[in-house]
């Protein structure tokens, strides 16, 4: 498939994933992208996961139709984009693998036996002249490994992006719900933690005229690119992608404390305020959750306490948060213990490091099951998000 003049998809559609990176649910499968400039010399963009090398291969010489390539660009050494590098290597000797130098320590250490092959390591800002194209590499570290970089091709303006821009599902699909919703999913579950280097990145691509973004992971995107990189700026500053969502995540056993969260839900829309979204964390994916806890601009904690302290699913779905520079938002909270409960310290003390977090009150105490005051505290609840949020 032809992206622009000269430059080539080769990439792969993978459906028989259970779980992308050991982790992350993927119903609509993946993509690993690679791409192939023909010139006077020909560069091959990175490679693809080990269960696709052959199905690739065979994409790269139907492109190359008897040429020899000269560059293997390597953007990112990550498997999924570099186990098929050996195989490539053996197939076209004479390669020159194009890299970053931690890179070059990367791929030595996953792939031992590549110790010796030829190797260019590139800076940033350093130039690879390929005939008429000419591509420019920007190191782009923690996004989303230290090793990341990109390229700018100028002559049709493109950026190979790594993995940035990526999203969740396969290119031959499609998805339903456009790219944001998974690219969403795919940024905080994957590159979260590093939006200072997202930022960075952005900054030095700032005056790169870009027509088309090439990705490792899903579409190439031409028409979409200034909202994808709009996207990218307010998900890499911790800002609310929406300013005046909710997002009610609960923690339940026996229902108590998920009628108190419904029931929050339909006052907050009673009051007139329909932005808010609501989840089970225990039956939901966890990363749809973690999107949304980054989407919206207030967050909603209802938990039962649990051994002393907090419910598994709502520990666990905090940590992640955490551990991905959760920051900027309000938060409310709404605890649940029948003898000694202990949800709401416990939830509250795990955000004392987080920057920029204002608590909405009251906090509500649910002892079993919801009294006429807990109602009137959830009305009051309401009232203040709604207020707080508009
Ligand atoms: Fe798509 Fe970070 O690998």
């Amino acid at each position: 498939m032809l992206v622009t003049k000269d430059i080539y998809y080769v990439g792969v559609n993978d459906h028989q994933l259970d779980l992308f990176e050991g982790q992350y649910e993927v119903p609509l499968g993946m993509a690993y992208n690679s791409y192939v400039i023909v010139d006077e010399k020909i560069a091959i963009m990175d490679t693809v996961d080990i269960n696709f090398t052959e199905e690739w291969l065979k994409n790269v010489k139907e492109v190359l139709e008897g040429k020899e390539p000269t560059y293997l660009i390597v953007h990112h050494v990550e498997p999924d984009h570099s186990a098929s590098i050996q195989k490539i290597l053996e197939t076209y000797p004479n390669l020159t693998v194009v890299c970053s130098q931690q890179a070059s320590n990367l791929i030595n250490q996953f792939y031992p036996s590549l110790k010796d092959c030829k190797k260019e390591i590139v800076k940033d800002g350093d130039c690879l002249s390929l005939g008429t194209h000419e591509l420019t590499f920007y190191t782009a570290p923690m996004v989303h490994w230290p090793e990341v970089m990109m390229s700018y091709e100028k002559t049709s303006k493109v950026l190979f992006s790594a993995d940035a821009f990526g999203k969740f599902g396969a290119n031959d699909v499609e998805d339903p719900e456009g790219w944001t919703c998974e690219a969403r999913r795919y940024y905080f579950g994957i590159v979260g933690k590093f939006g200072i280097q997202v930022q960075a990145i952005l900054k030095k691509l700032a005056n790169l005229e870009i027509e088309y973004i090439c990705s490792l992971h899903g579409p190439i995107l031409h028409e979409s690119v200034q909202d994808c990189v709009k996207l990218y700026q307010t998900w890499s500053s911790y800002e609310a992608e929406e300013e005046e969502g909710i997002f009610i995540a609960y923690a339940s056993i026996y229902g108590h404390t998920k009628e108190a969260a419904l029931l929050l839900q339909k006052e907050l829309e009673a009051q007139g305020y329909t932005n808010v979204k609501i989840s089970d964390l225990a039956r939901e994916d966890i990363y749809e959750c973690v999107e949304n806890a980054f989407r919206y601009s207030t967050l909603v904690l209802a938990s039962v306490t649990y051994n002393g302290g907090l419910f598994p699913i709502m520990k666990e779905f905090i940590d992640h948060l955490l551990s991905r520079d959760y920051k900027k938002r309000k938060i409310a909270f709404i605890e649940n213990g029948s003898w000694g409960p202990m949800a709401y310290k416990t939830m509250k003390t795990m955000f004392e490091n987080s920057k920029e977090i204002t608590y909405i009150e009251p906090v509500i105490t649910i002892k079993s099951s919801l009294t006429e005051e807990n109602q009137n505290q959830i009305k009051e609840l309401a009232t203040s998000l709604k207020n707080t949020s508009i």
